[in-house]
């Protein structure tokens, strides 16, 4: 539907680019034009394409039409290497580094160049010179697995950067970063675009699209709908072209009626991966009815404490229980037995099994129980039946219910794993990020659901680190720190500052 003007002085231009899976049309004709030095943001509803467009660019997929033009000249790739060849480099969502080698040997990898002796001395001074034009800051000599995720994005980067990208395409970067790393991630950005980069950049939230992106292209249902400039348009206009209705950014909710404690964390103790304490003396309460918000920078103990409370996770000491039964280091299995619902922040690793079918996921905490169980045997006819449905009530958009769910998109995939939590009736839920990679549509269907599950009497306890995503949903909030709680306020717009400053370590009286 866009016409390119081929006389535009383009870095790149992606032209009537078609791409096919069995039962979708993942790209239908996709045009895509870029500027040298501009930031692109690319958007759509979860499913739309944009992963599979970017993964053609970056020479993972080969497409089924269509063409591929840089500088004005086309070209074919049949690797990623070709497409770093031509300069165009992705950072994919999960990572692609080797955690046992240092920076500066994930740099190097893969590059076939090399002589016999490295030349260690050329390339951290290559290393210290592209970190520092960019404001990259990583130690070259650091391992992997030491580094934080944002300094892991940062050497991915560094290694499209080391290795000549012009073009950085980068999928749902900041949907594993702090606020404080989404700021660092913009400043790299800016600055990789001010010296004349094209830089692609996928991501759901809109205020960050608005606040990085020169141009915008919308996809829907793998289509183009739109090309829009960002000083021209609004949060509401890009959620309207790409869902295809308003969109409500705040759902209504009715003040809280909680009930009965159903969760109740003492004293908890607990270590992190490495040995050290991540959760120190915490105590918290969730009764029925009530959404419990936990505001914290990543890292704070926030996924050691769902991993504790699920069974996934062993307690030093201290004590979980549920309806007031101790479920203290018991197996995982204790705390689905007694309703506990757990939306984890790692989808792929936790949340399901990738090489599984959508049905067989869908099951995967209800197959020892009737009806899905029959005697010793597993009901399939029933857990189809089942999967069918829910697959349609949370709007999982699959070809199939007979399809692995690493086919799935990101943010398919989380509604998959929202899918079998919430349909089994929780007493508790454990939510962890739930938003997490849903387009706005989805994520408003996620929040009237734990919405309605509030209501329905379940004990929520919403784990998140956006603000906005807790001042609309919780009932209260706490601040977690260094595995502390240090305090809690009522979801106020106006203590947006106080919660920043708790989450910081402060310790404040805010509201009442
Ligand atoms: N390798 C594959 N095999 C089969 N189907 C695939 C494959 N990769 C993607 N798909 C399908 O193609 C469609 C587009 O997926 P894609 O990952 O490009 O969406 P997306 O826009 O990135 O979505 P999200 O925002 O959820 O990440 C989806 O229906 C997805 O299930
Ligand atoms: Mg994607």
């Amino acid at each position: 539907m866009t016409q390119l003007d081929t006389n535009q002085p383009y870095a790149l231009v992606m032209r009537g680019i078609v791409k096919r899976f069995p039962g979708v049309l993942a790209n239908d004709h996709v045009d895509l034009a870029l500027y040298p030095g501009e930031v692109h943001a690319l958007l759509g509803e979860n499913g739309a394409g944009k992963s599979t467009l970017m993964n053609i660019l970056s020479g993972l997929y080969r497409p089924d039409a269509g063409q591929i033009i840089i500088n004005g000249e086309p070209v074919t790739f049949n690797s990623p290497r070709d497409a770093i060849r031509r300069g165009i480099g992705m950072v994919h969502q999960h990572f692609m580094l080797v955690p046992t080698l240092t920076v500066a040997e994930n740099l190097i990898l893969g590059q076939d160049d090399i002589g016999f002796i490295l030349d260690y001395t050329a390339l951290e001074a290559k290393v210290a010179e592209l970190s520092q034009k960019f404001g990259l800051a990583v130690d070259p000599h650091a391992k992997i697995w030491q580094l934080s995720v944002g300094e892991q994005q940062r050497v991915e980067i560094l290694k499209m950067l080391y290795h000549g990208a012009k073009i950085l395409i980068m999928d749902e970067p900041t949907a594993v970063l702090t606020p404080q790393e989404v700021e660092e991630l913009f400043k790299t950005l800016r600055e990789m675009a001010a010296v004349g980069h094209t830089i692609i950049f996928i991501s759901h939230k809109l205020d960050e699209v608005l606040e990085i992106a020169d141009r915008v292209t919308v996809l829907r249902r793998g289509k183009v709908t739109a090309v829009v400039d960002t000083a021209h348009t609004t949060k509401a206009e890009l959620a309207r072209l790409m869902v295809g209705r308003e969109v409500l950014f705040r759902v209504e909710k009715k003040p809280a009626n909680p009930g009965n404690p159903i969760l109740e964390i003492q004293n908890l103790n607990a270590k992190n991966d490495r040995g050290l304490p991540a959760l120190r003396n915490l105590s918290l309460t969730v009764r029925s009815g009530e959404i419990v918000g936990v505001a914290g920078v990543a890292g704070n103990g926030q996924v050691e404490l769902a991993e504790v409370i699920t069974g996934l996770r062993p307690a030093e000491s201290g004590k979980i229980l549920v309806h007031g039964q101790d479920i203290t280091n018991k197996p995982a299995t204790a705390a689905i037995d007694r309703g506990v619902a757990h939306i984890p922040a790692d989808r792929t690793g936790v949340g399901s099994a990738p090489n599984l079918y959508l049905d067989e996921n869908l099951i995967m905490k209800s197959y020892r129980h009737p009806p899905i169980s029959k005697g010793w045997a597993i009901n399939l006819s029933e857990a189809f039946r089942q999967a069918v449905q829910l697959i349609k009530r949370f709007d999982v958009k699959t070809p199939d219910v007979k399809t692995p769910a690493r086919l799935l998109s990101g943010g398919n995939l989380q509604k998959l794993i929202l899918a079998r939590e919430l349909s089994r009736e929780p007493e508790a839920i454990i939510a962890v990020y739930p938003s997490r990679g849903l387009d706005a549509g989805a994520t408003e269907a996620v929040h009237r659901r734990l919405i309605d599950e509030r209501d329905r009497g379940s004990a929520i306890l919403l784990i998140s680190e956006d603000l906005d995503e807790l001042l609309s949903l919780a009932d209260r909030i706490v601040v977690l720190y260094e595995g502390q709680i240090i305090g809690e306020v009522p979801p106020k717009d106006e203590l947006v500052d106080e919660i920043g400053l708790m989450m910081a370590g402060t310790k404040i009286q805010a509201g009442d």
